[in-house]
């Protein structure tokens, strides 16, 4: 029987911690927001649909994205336990400068219509942070108003060759004048991605004004009146535009660049080269013969080719064969702190972020992307501590093990014979990897490198059974 007593205003007094209200709005906002795709709820109330959906849509069906978020989600870390982490230390060089924390925030187009602050907001907050700020080729800030905006922290740009060769390489000139210290050359749009979701709310740029634009804006009106009331948007080509993001992209791009165009930019270039949108060994592996500086793993989000490789399944391999010769970076896909631990442990000297920074911005503008930071970068810290390590350089692969959903179903001969090599080694089917064994022997990425270089197919069930004889 429970004995009660009736209770006494002094032992009520201490339960009663009444919090003040907090006044601002987008304070209040924003720290309700506790991880990346609760800024992406905000972000998707406050900004029109097609503008959003630019933002989040991907190519296609969408499958390369989601199967990206689905490879981090599929990890399981690998903890050590009694370890003294009252210490941590989220930072090291990239690209031969400091950087405070694994990621920085990728280069997209038109910024400023997510969110009127725009690329201005990026910048700022990158350099708050300490992590760099990339400025895309389809920017809608002046390179210098960027370089003002971040005048001491890092500051990338971003290449894509026009047909207009001279125009782009004029604006590579004005981003080596201005400071920028590292050049991405993207190269993953010989032509646009089928970005479905912008045809079929006939999104356009410059935004058009019909009877759904206008309805759609009635509960977004902060939005609209930061667009009307602030300097149009402008790049190099905007004010002669009128059509689908894909269209401009076809019009301008230069579907010709090769290998030996790629030669002569970097020759062009003062400071560090990075190419961002390598998808297979091979190709990372002629860029480090040329001498780039580094790649970025990626697939642009998901937003060109769909049911592209997935960057966190290649990493391992790439980062094996290729990481003492190259910076090996990655995105595509990332929405935590978590997913960021994961690509370093696996050989990632850094990680880039596009849509987490664009739901930051559209959520809460400059605001917005420190609110960004502050979350990934806390997740980053709490993963490695839980991890049990007080620096990135403790990281490695035995941290994490890749599992198995989306493993490729052939598995070359080589694989076979190089099983049939290492008798002691169990097969995936009977036994899963354990931090002991190495993670990385059992994952994905090994098969699908394996695979390519290939003959004759088999299945991944006899590679197994090889495995086993
Ligand atoms: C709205 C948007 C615009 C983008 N514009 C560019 C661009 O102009 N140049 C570029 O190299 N990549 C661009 N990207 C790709 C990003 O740099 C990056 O590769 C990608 O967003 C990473 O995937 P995540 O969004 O899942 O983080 C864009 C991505 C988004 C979402």
């Amino acid at each position: 029987m429970v004995q009660r007593r009736i209770p006494k205003i002094k032992d009520l007094a201490p339960l009663m911690r009444f919090k003040a209200p907090e006044l601002n709005a987008k304070k209040r906002r924003l720290d309700s927001a506790l991880t990346i795709y609760d800024l992406r709820d905000i972000a998707q109330r406050r900004t029109p649909k097609a503008a959003f959906d630019y933002t989040e849509g991907a190519a296609e069906a969408e499958i390369s994205l989601t199967r990206a978020r689905q490879a981090f989600e599929d990890i399981q870390f690998n903890p050590s336990i009694l370890r003294d982490v009252s210490t941590v230390n989220t930072g090291w060089d990239v690209l031969g400068a400091p950087v405070a924390l694994p990621f920085g925030i990728a280069p997209t187009g038109f910024t400023r219509m997510m969110q009127t602050e725009g690329e201005i907001a990026g910048a700022g907050a990158a350099g708050a942070a300490g992590i760099p700020f990339s400025l895309s080729t389809m920017g809608t800030t002046a390179i210098e108003d960027v370089k003002a905006a971040n005048p001491d922290g890092r500051n990338w740009f971003q290449l894509y060759m026009w047909k207009d060769r001279p125009r782009s390489m004029a604006l590579v000139e004005r981003a080596a004048a201005a400071g920028f210290d590292t050049l991405l050359v993207t190269v993953d749009v010989p032509v646009a991605g089928a970005r479905l979701r912008d045809k079929r709310n006939g999104f356009s740029i410059p935004p058009q004004l019909t009877a759904g634009t206008v309805i759609n804006a009635i509960p977004r009106p902060e939005w609209w009146i930061n667009f009307l009331t602030t300097e149009p948007l402008a790049f190099a080509s905007l004010d002669r535009w009128s059509g689908t993001v894909g269209e401009l992209l076809d019009s301008m791009f230069d579907p010709t660049v090769t290998f030996e165009d790629l030669e002569w930019i970097k020759a062009q270039w003062p400071g560090k080269v990075v190419v961002k949108g390598v998808q297979n060994i091979a190709d990372a592996r002629k860029l480090a013969d040329l001498g780039v500086d580094g790649i970025t793993l990626s697939n642009h989000g998901g937003r060109q080719l769909d049911r592209a490789p997935i960057p966190f399944h290649l990493l391992p391999d790439v980062a094996r064969e290729l990481g003492s010769e190259m910076e090996i970076h990655l995105d595509t896909g990332i929405m935590s702190g978590a997913d960021i631990v994961a690509s370093v442990a696996l050989g990632a000297r850094f990680t880039l972020v596009g849509r987490a920074y664009l739901y930051g911005l559209m959520a809460g503008g400059r605001e917005g992307v420190d609110r960004m930071i502050q979350i990934l970068g806390d997740q980053v810290s709490r993963t490695m501590r839980l991890l049990g390590v007080n620096s990135l350089e403790e990281l490695n692969p035995s941290h994490v093990t890749q599992l198995e959903r989306l493993i490729p179903r052939v598995v070359a001969p080589a694989a076979v014979a190089a099983a049939e090599a290492v008798p002691a080694r169990r097969s995936p089917a009977r036994k899963p990897a354990t931090a002991a064994s190495g993670a990385s022997t059992v994952k994905p990425a090994t098969a699908a490198a394996t695979a390519a270089k290939a003959a004759k197919p088999v299945t991944k069930r006899e590679a197994a059974t090889a495995a086993d004889a």
